[in-house]
């Protein structure tokens, strides 16, 4: 694991923006795993600004997310399509056709995941972008004793509903459940970029950094992907 160790949120966010901004010049058909959370903001205010000055076009840009609240009207505000929609699709010149969320209204839930897991491999990503959980989470794959490799219908743990409920009037609000994709698709991506700033990430990071792989932490899954830049900031860090 190639580890980026930032004095700050800011650096963290412009040493990922350096990053996919390459990727998106040097193959600009190529598809990006996005993620959603407070994390992320940064990296795609920086996309939203290379864009505005001309350097990159996403044009021919592919997206797919890593997951989505269930059940959640994608026009609902507190939804992840309406997160990605106001952070960074409506900014840019990507076609919404291509980007890809988890639909939080699907009907059929199994046949959503099978087919989402089916773009995926499709599309193939390139960069998968990928936060933490406090809890150690990557998507919604919240700690268990098990994992599970395919996009699946998931409950939230009580931890994740907490963290999340700063977003919604209460944590009653919070949906109870998400669709995610699995650690199986997430390490098929060729590269995966970690973002972590915060002191309360110390522990899960503490965890991932010892190589080993626990359930309980499923973000230590991606020490078996052999092309993961960790961008960190200081106070997450050791
Ligand atoms: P955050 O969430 O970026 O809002 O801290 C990260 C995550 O839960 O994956």
């Amino acid at each position: 694991m190639k580890i980026i160790v930032c004095k700050d949120y800011a650096e963290m966010s412009k040493k990922a923006t350096e990053m996919v901004a390459a990727l998106v010049k040097s193959k600009p058909d190529c598809t990006l795993g996005l993620a959603t959370g407070s994390t992320p903001e940064g990296l795609y205010a920086g996309l939203v600004e290379k864009y505005e000055s001309g350097e990159i076009s996403f044009a021919k840009v592919n997206t797919v997310n890593l997951d989505e609240y269930y059940p959640i009207d994608p026009k609902n505000d507190q939804s992840y399509r309406y997160f990605m929609n106001q952070k960074l699709f409506d900014h840019i010149d990507i076609n919404k056709n291509n980007t890809h969320v988890p639909n939080g209204l699907a009907k059929d839930v199994e046949k959503e995941c099978a087919e989402y897991d089916e773009l995926v491999k499709k599309l193939g990503v390139d960069i998968q972008i990928l936060g933490i959980g406090r809890n150690g989470h990557i998507g919604f794959n919240e700690p268990d004793t098990y994992l599970v490799p395919g996009t699946h219908v998931t409950d939230l743990t009580q931890n994740t509903i907490e963290a999340n409920s700063r977003f919604f009037a209460s944590a009653d609000e919070v949906p109870k459940k998400a669709l995610t994709m699995g650690i199986g698709s997430i390490l098929s991506a060729k590269q995966i970029i970690m973002l972590v700033s915060g002191a309360n990430k110390k522990e899960a990071v503490a965890k991932l950094l010892t190589g080993n792989l626990y359930t309980d932490c499923p973000a230590t899954m991606i020490n078996l992907h052999d092309d993961v830049t960790l961008i960190v900031t200081e106070d997450a860090y050791r």
